[in-house]
C-alpha cells in the first residue's frame, strides 16, 4: 500500500464568527503570527506526502485560489531590494505548478457535501480531508503525517480524534469506540453532533480524515443529518464494517481556530515558540501578572 497523495481543503464557510474581518478577508487567510490558517493546513499535508490539493471554494472565496499563484511583482521588487529571507518565505510556501484545483460549493449544504464537490478530481483514490480551522500543532510529527503511518498499516480510514470537556460534545463529530491498542481505537460508530449526555465517548473528530473513495457514492446520496446539513460523519459510519475504520488519538496541541478565543490563543502559543517574538510576547504577559 502507498501513501496519501491527494487532500480536499473545505473551505467555503462564511466565516460569520469573525465578522467584520470575514466581509473581505477568508476566514482561512486570517493569520495566526504571520501565516494564514490555509498555509498551516497545506504544510501539514506537505509534511505527510500530499502533493495534490483540491480547494472547495464557495461564492465570495476566490481569494483563496489566488494565495498561491506566484506573486512575481512583489518576487521582482524584494529582489531588487535584496531582501533574501522574504524571498525565501515565499519559496518555502509555494506550491508546484498544478499542486492546486480549485472547485465551488455552489450552496451551504454540509461538511459532506463539500467533500463530495471533490469527487471528479479525487476519483479513484484514498484521499485525506484537513479542516484549515483546525491548527493541529506537532511541527516534528503533524497529525496527518501520524495518520498516514498508521493509515499505511492498518489501511482502510482513520481520523484523528482527541478528547474534548463533556460539556463540549454536543459540537463535534465523537467517537463510538471499540478495541485500543495505544492511540489506535477501533471504530464502532460515529455520530455527529450528539445532544448532552448522550454521546458515546468524549473522543471527537478534529478535522484530519483519511477516507477510501467509497465515502462519496454514500455522500451523494445526499442524506441529510444534524442540522439539516449532509454530514460527513453520517458518510463515514456508512463505512464501519464494511472497511477498516480506525481513529487515531492525536498527540500534540489542539487551536480551534473558528473560535475567536481559540483562534487569540493559538496566536499566543505559537508566538511564544518564536525565537524572533516569543521574548517579547512572554515579557508582556508577564507584566500582566
Ligand atoms: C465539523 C464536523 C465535525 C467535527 C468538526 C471538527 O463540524 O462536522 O464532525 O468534529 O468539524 O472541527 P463543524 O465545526 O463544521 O460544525
Amino acid at each position: 500500500m502507498s501513501g496519501i497523495e491527494i487532500a480536499v481543503l473545505p473551505v467555503g464557510g462564511m466565516g460569520t464568527r469573525f465578522l467584520p474581518a470575514t466581509k473581505s478577508v477568508a476566514k482561512e487567510l486570517l493569520p495566526v503570527v504571520d501565516r494564514p490558517l490555509l498555509q498551516y493546513a497545506v504544510d501539514e499535508a506537505r509534511a505527510a506526502g500530499i502533493t495534490q490539493f483540491v480547494l472547495v471554494t464557495a461564492r465570495g472565496k476566490a481569494s483563496l485560489a489566488d494565495y498561491f499563484d506566484v506573486p512575481g511583482e512583489l518576487i521582482r521588487i524584494l529582489e531588487e531590494r535584496g531582501k533574501t529571507r522574504e524571498l525565501q518565505i515565499l519559496a518555502e510556501t509555494q506550491l508546484e505548478p498544478g499542486a492546486v484545483i480549485s472547485t465551488r460549493q455552489q450552496q451551504p449544504l454540509g461538511l459532506g457535501h463539500a467533500v463530495w464537490c471533490a469527487r471528479h478530481v479525487v476519483g479513484n483514490r484514498p484521499f485525506a480531508v484537513l479542516l484549515p480551522d483546525e491548527l493541529l500543532w506537532k511541527p516534528d510529527a503533524p497529525c496527518l503525517k501520524q495518520m498516514v503511518e498508521a493509515y499505511l498499516q492498518l489501511g482502510g480510514n482513520v481520523i484523528a480524534v482527541m478528547e474534548v470537556p463533556e460539556e463540549h460534545v454536543n459540537r463535534y463529530g465523537i467517537l463510538d469506540p471499540g478495541p485500543g491498542d495505544g492511540r489506535i481505537t477501533q471504530v464502532k460508530g460515529l455520530v455527529e453532533k450528539p445532544p448532552l449526555g448522550r454521546a458515546p465517548s468524549r473522543l471527537a473528530a478534529v478535522g484530519r480524515y483519511i477516507l477510501q473513495p467509497e465515502v462519496m457514492a454514500i455522500l451523494g446520496e445526499g442524506r441529510r443529518g444534524a442540522g439539516g446539513e449532509i454530514q460527513l460523519t453520517d458518510a463515514m459510519a456508512e463505512l464501519i464494517g464494511r472497511q477498516p475504520f480506525h481513529a487515531l488519538t492525536f498527540d500534540g496541541e489542539r487551536h480551534d481556530c473558528g473560535d475567536k478565543a481559540g483562534h487569540v490563543i493559538a496566536n499566543i502559543a505559537l508566538a511564544l515558540e518564536r525565537e524572533d517574538i516569543g521574548p517579547a510576547v512572554r515579557a508582556w504577559l508577564a507584566s500582566r501578572g
